[in-house]
């Protein structure tokens, strides 16, 4: 990035939101970057998770191409339009719940977190939440309030709204098994005294808290438990939907269905867009014009999201997913066998999380090891973020349209990386 472009940044933007990538973003397509200076990345980062068909892919721009020619606004709660109603279709026929589901179109992940926590309270007339230890939901405040992660995305913001609470997620790595955290989420409940409890609200693996996992088994006695008290079930798919954990929704990858879920990210192909998408008993519950939002299905977003069905539909991304994630975790866990830093490998397709620590022995989180490697990658040619409650996790974002010989390469880029520190 030039001086120029820096002090302009710095005079012009607020300190908190200055962006981490030191250099300005030129051009890119599908799973590559270019800067203005002409350097090359492959990108996992991926707009964070958003770019599951990668950048500018060809069908999405086709449809957005032939929507700006249309219209480009409505305020679908007035006006209408074909491709809010065939997104919302769409969904409705492919989110993994057993009885009939609507869906509701809103702008981002927060909102429609906001929005699932609405339905939730006013179905069941009840108020507390319960959300986990790590979570991420967003920063609007009660996202904020939900997520289980208090620096940076708290501090000093209280405080939240009130009826939250967090539980522990499972995480066998650090010794809490899932037995251990279902016999502390019943005593939470317990506690809080289940009749005041509208939700659960859980990401099927943790995002920004480390790439974390629930296993089948956790989330489906939690299901149990919330059906036999009248919670309901929420999971925020904000990150873990549109293909990046093997299936098409993560909900699928783990067999188990909530009452409601949230989608946003990669559903438009980096048009934002997100979603509600629950039973239709639940979603009709609420008054005339109870929900709503301006600007939620964009008619230019959902052609994108259009599009991006389409090149599910179309191309084997799931296919793509299997392979990515086994050169992936193949490269990863010979790696793991000749560095004592790295210290778990885990998640579910391509959404992998690193774990660096110390040693393997004492497991002490290292977030010095894992932002050296990640600055190494950076001047390899591979971009990462890391993530996790001590930003000790290097994740893996890349497009799920990433070819194959990028996937090696950037495995590759990774594998100089580790090999420098
Ligand atoms: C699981 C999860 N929920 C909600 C959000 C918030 O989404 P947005 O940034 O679009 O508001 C995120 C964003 O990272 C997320 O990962």
């Amino acid at each position: 990035m030039s001086k120029l472009v820096k002090n302009q940044l710095q005079a012009n933007v607020p300190n908190a939101w200055t962006p981490t990538f030191e250099s300005t973003i030129a051009k890119a397509l599908n799973a590559e970057i270019w800067d203005t200076e002409g350097n090359r990345f492959l990108d996992y980062v991926g707009g964070y998770a958003v770019l599951n068909t990668g950048h500018v892919n060809p069908k999405v721009i086709d449809k957005v191409r032939n929507q700006l020619d249309d219209f480009t606004h409505s305020c679908f709660a007035y006006a209408p339009h074909q491709n809010a109603i065939d997104v919302c279709t769409e969904i409705n026929k492919r989110y993994p719940i057993e009885s009939e589901t609507k869906t509701f179109l809103v702008n981002s992940g927060a909102e429609a977190v906001e929005n699932a926590i609405k339905i939730a309270r006013y179905y069941t007339g009840k108020q507390h939440i319960v959300a986990f230890k790590g979570g991420f939901h967003g920063r609007t405040y009660m996202a904020m309030g939900l997520t289980g992660k208090e620096n940076p995305y708290k501090m000093g913001f209280g405080p939240f709204p009130d009826f939250i609470s967090h539980t522990d997620f499972p995480y066998g790595y650090r010794g809490m098994s899932d037995d251990q955290a279902l016999e502390t989420f019943e005593k939470h409940i317990q506690s809080i005294g289940e009749d005041s409890i509208a939700a659960i609200l859980i990401e099927i693996q943790l995002g920004e808290g480390g790439y974390i996992p629930a296993s089948n088994i956790f989330l489906m006695e939690l299901k149990k438990i919330a059906q036999a008290k009248d919670i309901l079930l929420i999971f925020d798919e904000v990150q873990t939907g549109f293909g990046r954990t093997g299936e098409m929704f993560g909900a699928s990858t783990v067999g188990v269905s909530p009452d409601l879920a949230t989608l946003a990210k990669g559903i438009a192909g980096g048009f934002p867009l997100a979603a509600v998408v629950g039973k239709s008993e639940i979603m009709d519950s609420i008054h005339d014009a109870g929900i709503g939002s301006t600007f939620g299905a964009s008619p230019v977003s959902c052609a994108a999201a259009l599009g991006v069905l389409e090149v599910f539909d179309e191309e084997n991304i799931l296919g793509n997913v299997k392979n990515h994630a086994l050169i992936m975790n193949e490269s990863l866990l010979s790696l793991q066998a000749d560095n004592n830093f790295i210290g778990d490998i885990r998640g579910y397709g391509t959404m992998i999380g690193v774990e660096i620590v110390e040693d393997i022995k004492t497991k002490i989180p290292s977030k010095e090891i894992a932002m050296k490697i990640i600055g190494q990658s950076k001047d390899n040619g591979l971009l990462l973020v890391n993530c996790g409650l001590e930003g000790n996790v290097i994740r893996f974002m890349g497009p799920l349209t990433t070819p194959d010989e990028q996937v090696n390469e950037a495995m590759e880029m990774f594998t100089k990386s580790v090999s420098a520190i």
